[in-house]
């Protein structure tokens, strides 16, 4: 399976992806968990973007695609890769063309912008595993501490809503085109589907309806 789980900020690709990867075993590839490791790291990478990430502005095109590459490149991604958050501009998408990159499923997740300040003002994440919780929505078993690990949660740096708010307007100018690239792409090639799903409703019930697309057994 070669999957794209395309939307805006917040409308639940961490927490579908997290799902998916269970079930099947294929590696998931977030670019903003690949990005904020390296800005954790401490290596140039990470100092390059840190500024970019906080602002809710993207990250250039040219290091997101050497990043993708270069990680497509281990062997876990032979059999399949998810991608969440990638890619995020026309250029990106056109990069895995040039680049015999093949993608044979795109789901949508699609969710109201007052919905998305709320799901990310009540964000909080375990910064090692990516884990993600909700203060309400999907609370650890612990207040502010990892169900796993028993480490301490955090808050993302650009879940603020300021950021929040240039998030989703820099979404609408530079990413929400790629929902006409991919229905383009699937009409004219019959080896990629296109799906639209709504991220509102519980997580299980959306985990129900992309299993179902993806024909995962619950
Ligand atoms: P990135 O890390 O990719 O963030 P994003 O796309 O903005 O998406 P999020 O992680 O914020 O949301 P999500 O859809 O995964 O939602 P989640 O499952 O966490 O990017 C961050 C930054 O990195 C970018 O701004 C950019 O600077 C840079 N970057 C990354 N990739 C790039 C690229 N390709 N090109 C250029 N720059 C790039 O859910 C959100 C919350 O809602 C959670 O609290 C969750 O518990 C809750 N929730 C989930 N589902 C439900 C539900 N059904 N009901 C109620 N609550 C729910």
């Amino acid at each position: 399976m070669k999957l794209i789980l395309l939307g805006a900020p917040g409308v639940g690709k961490g927490t579908q992806a997290k799902q998916i990867i269970k079930a099947t075993g294929i590696p998931q590839i977030s670019t903003g968990d690949m990005l904020r490791d390296a800005i954790r790291a401490g290596t140039g990478l990470g100092k390059q973007v840190k500024q970019v990430m906080d602002s809710g502005a993207l990250v250039t095109d040219e290091i997101i695609i050497a990043l993708v590459i270069e990680r497509l490149a281990q062997d876990d991604c032979r059999d399949g890769y998810l991608f969440d958050g990638f890619p995020r501009t026309i250029p990106q998408a056109e990069a895995l063309v040039e680049n015999d990159i093949a993608i044979d499923r795109v789901i949508e997740i699609s969710v109201p912008d007052d919905e998305i300040v709320k799901r990310l003002s009540g964000r909080r994440i375990h910064e090692a595993s990516g884990r993600i919780y909700h203060l309400t929505h999907n609370p650890p078993q612990e207040p502010g501490k990892d169900d796993v690990t028993g480490e301490p949660l955090v808050q993302r740096d650009d879940d603020q809503e300021g950021t929040v708010k240039e998030r989703l307007r820099v979404y609408r100018e530079l990413t929400a085109p790629l929902v006409d690239f991919y229905q383009r792409q699937a009409s004219e090639n019959d080896d990629l589907d296109f799906h639209r799903v709504t991220g509102l409703g519980t997580t299980e019930e959306i985990k129900a309806a992309i299993f179902e697309i993806l024909g995962l057994k619950p």
